[in-house]
């Protein structure tokens, strides 16, 4: 029996050969060549001003607290509101530089419920972490608003949203977006090994971020090498910076995929009508919608189930793997402070499923998976 995996990156093998090639013959895999082609050609996809190239979105998240704590003057023990649904990564990077996740509830969308998070704003809050979950928008509007409202900053991890819009516009551009993070993780929407791209809307913080993304180098080895092939070793180094930088191999992998972005995520959309039309009559699951469905790059696709345990086995009996995203965050030790002030995502955490979406299923695939849950969840 052919197996249906929950996530599986499609990669245009020729293509991407054809430009990691161009890589080895020029004898550059670091940054720059392919890493600035890159976030030239993200910049013109997106419409983000400044864009630069980092090793995964994770190193991303980190370094738009630490660049933006150093920018307005953050203390360790000030909070960042953030969401209990989502990847670690996004809660760990708070951490990380000594701020506290402040954890808010999740609306219909699983993205921060703005009533929730305004009522947890309070004199130590400096910003709000935004997760576009499956790639949907949420209610990122309103989160703005009270950002604006009460002077905090706002960082979107992105990383499920490489393609998404509103009226043809990427949300992470919008005014009163501070920084969007994408992730180019091996199985994202634009897959290439590990990597990301973190898009300042600030050209001043920007440049911080290339400085600090490298080690806090004042200027980095591309430019060193210049046009005279000189080595410039007399850099200065002003930051405890990071080795977050991007390299020119992963970049080369994502010139080859953007092309195929949009196609790709309109194929996912086709697969979300289906499934949504596959369980609309069925009274015991709930399906989780996403507001600008016909724009948005659904990385994930999430049914609400009374037995999911029995559900994933089921499944997996049929040789369908389902899976789960995400754990309330707060189940986790590190997090446990928090347990109790999320009632809505720790529920759905519990009877949160996966179903697989990738661009190898077939419309079969995607009635046999539809057959499957329906005859279970009954
Ligand atoms: C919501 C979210 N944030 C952050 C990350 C981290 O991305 P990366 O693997 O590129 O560091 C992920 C990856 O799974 C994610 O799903």
């Amino acid at each position: 029996m052919a197996t249906i995996q929950v996530l599986k990156p499609k990669f245009h093998i020729d293509e991407c050969l054809e430009q990691v090639r161009q890589c080895l013959e020029a004898g550059w895999t670091g940054s720059g060549f392919k890493t600035v082609e890159f976030e030239n050609q993200w910049k013109a996809y997106t419409g983000h001003a400044n864009a630069c190239y980092l090793n995964s979105n994770t190193s991303g998240l980190h370094l738009a607290v630490n660049i933006l704590k150093r920018r307005f003057g953050w203390a360790e023990g000030d909070e960042i509101i953030s969401t209990p649904i989502t990847f670690v990564s996004t809660n760990h990077a708070i951490m990380y530089e000594g701020l506290t996740p402040r954890f808010a509830d999740v609306d219909e969308y699983l993205c921060l419920d703005p009533r929730d998070v305004e009522g947890k704003i309070n004199e130590k809050t400096r910003a709000i972490a935004f997760v576009g979950y499956g790639g949907r928008v949420g209610q990122l509007d309103k989160i703005i608003a009270l950002c604006k409202k009460y002077g905090l900053r706002l960082i979107l991890d992105a990383a499920h949203m490489a393609g998404t819009r509103v009226n043809g516009v990427f949300p992470g551009t919008w005014d009163g977006v501070d920084v969007a993070v994408y992730s180019f993780q091996a199985v994202k929407n634009l897959p290439t090994g590990d990597s990301g791209m973190i898009c300042f809307a600030d050209a001043g913080l920007d440049a911080q971020c290339r400085m600090v993304s490298w080690m806090g180098i004042n200027k980095d080895t591309y430019a060193r090498t210049g046009s005279e092939g000189s080595y410039k070793w007399n850099y200065g180094v002003d930051y405890l910076g990071f080795k977050y930088n991007g390299n020119a191999i992963m970049a080369a992998i994502a010139l080859a995929q953007l092309p195929y972005l949009d196609e790709e995520n309109a194929r996912r959309r086709q697969i979300v009508a289906m499934y949504d039309k596959g369980f609309a009559g069925n009274p015991r699951i709930q399906v989780v919608p996403a507001p600008y469905a016909d724009e948005c790059a659904y990385h994930i696709y999430e049914l609400i189930v009374p037995d999911r345990e029995g559900l994933l086995a089921e499944l997996a009996k049929n040789g369908i793997y389902g899976g789960v995203h995400y754990r309330d965050n707060t189940e986790f030790s590190m997090y446990t402070y928090a347990q109790g002030t999320c009632p809505k995502a720790h529920k759905v955490s519990h009877h949160i499923i996966t179903m697989p979406l990738h661009l190898y299923l077939t419309d079969e695939d995607v009635e046999k998976i539809i057959r499957v849950v329906n005859g279970f969840v009954t």
